[in-house]
């Protein structure tokens, strides 16, 4: 869906940092642009993020997590995604359903048909038009943020489990290189940043 625009990569990246900065920047510019995240991002997809990530709900099957994420992301492309988008806007969101491949499919090893199935079945036409992925391996993430969130279910989780979420992001950013914007997230906050930007310029979205 052209101006839909998803943000990618492992806990502790710095997306949400790199995510704010480009919302600056586009704020500064003048660019006519809505910033969202999931799961969440608008009332109701709000309260199904509140259960899945409850550290209390340690007894979640992982096809529950799956449906749950899933449902958060109809409800909050119906709120917040699709009426931006018929406004004309460049809609930017943090995570969207690469998140569930890797993470479902590649991370708690639900059958990747099964996961990308359902999340078709959630969307209908809405793919992002881009996607960027903040590229970082998950040892680098995670010195970088200094461990795991012990408030959040999905990062008290074993390393393995983040390992197998970057090898998925690299398989769907391989096979995808049309879509895939991959930025080396390696280097200072300043030059992501920069890169980032570069990147959407080059695209034409920016
Ligand atoms: P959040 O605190 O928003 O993490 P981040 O700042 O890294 O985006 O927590 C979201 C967690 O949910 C994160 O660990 C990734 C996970 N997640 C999935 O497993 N599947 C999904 O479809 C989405 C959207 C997120």
């Amino acid at each position: 869906m052209k101006n839909f625009i998803t943000i990618e990569g492992c806990d502790g990246v710095g997306k949400t940092w790199q995510t704010n900065l480009l919302k600056q920047y586009c704020l500064k510019n003048g660019y006519d642009v809505v910033f969202t995240r999931e799961p969440g991002g608008s009332e109701i997809a709000e309260k199904i993020r509140n259960i899945i990530l409850d550290v209390k709900n340690q007894g979640m099957s992982d096809l529950c997590e799956a449906f749950l994420y899933a449902s958060a992301r109809i409800q909050h492309l119906h709120d917040i995604v699709k009426p931006a988008l018929e406004q004309g806007k460049v809609v930017f969101c943090d995570r969207f359903i690469h998140s569930s491949y890797a993470y479902q499919g590649f991370g708690r090893g639900i059958n990747l048909d099964t996961v990308v199935h359902l999340n078709e079945l959630a969307i209908g036409e809405y793919t992002p038009q881009y996607v960027i992925f903040l590229d970082l391996s998950p040892e680098e993430a995670f010195k970088r943020k200094g461990g795991a969130d012990k408030n959040d279910r999905m990062e008290n989780v074993d390393f393995s489990f983040h390992q197998r979420v970057y090898d998925g992001y690299k398989h769907f950013a391989n096979a995808n290189p049309d879509t895939f914007v991959c930025i080396d997230a390696s280097g200072t906050v300043e030059e992501t940043h920069n890169k980032i930007v570069a990147a959407l310029k080059q695209k034409g979205i920016l």
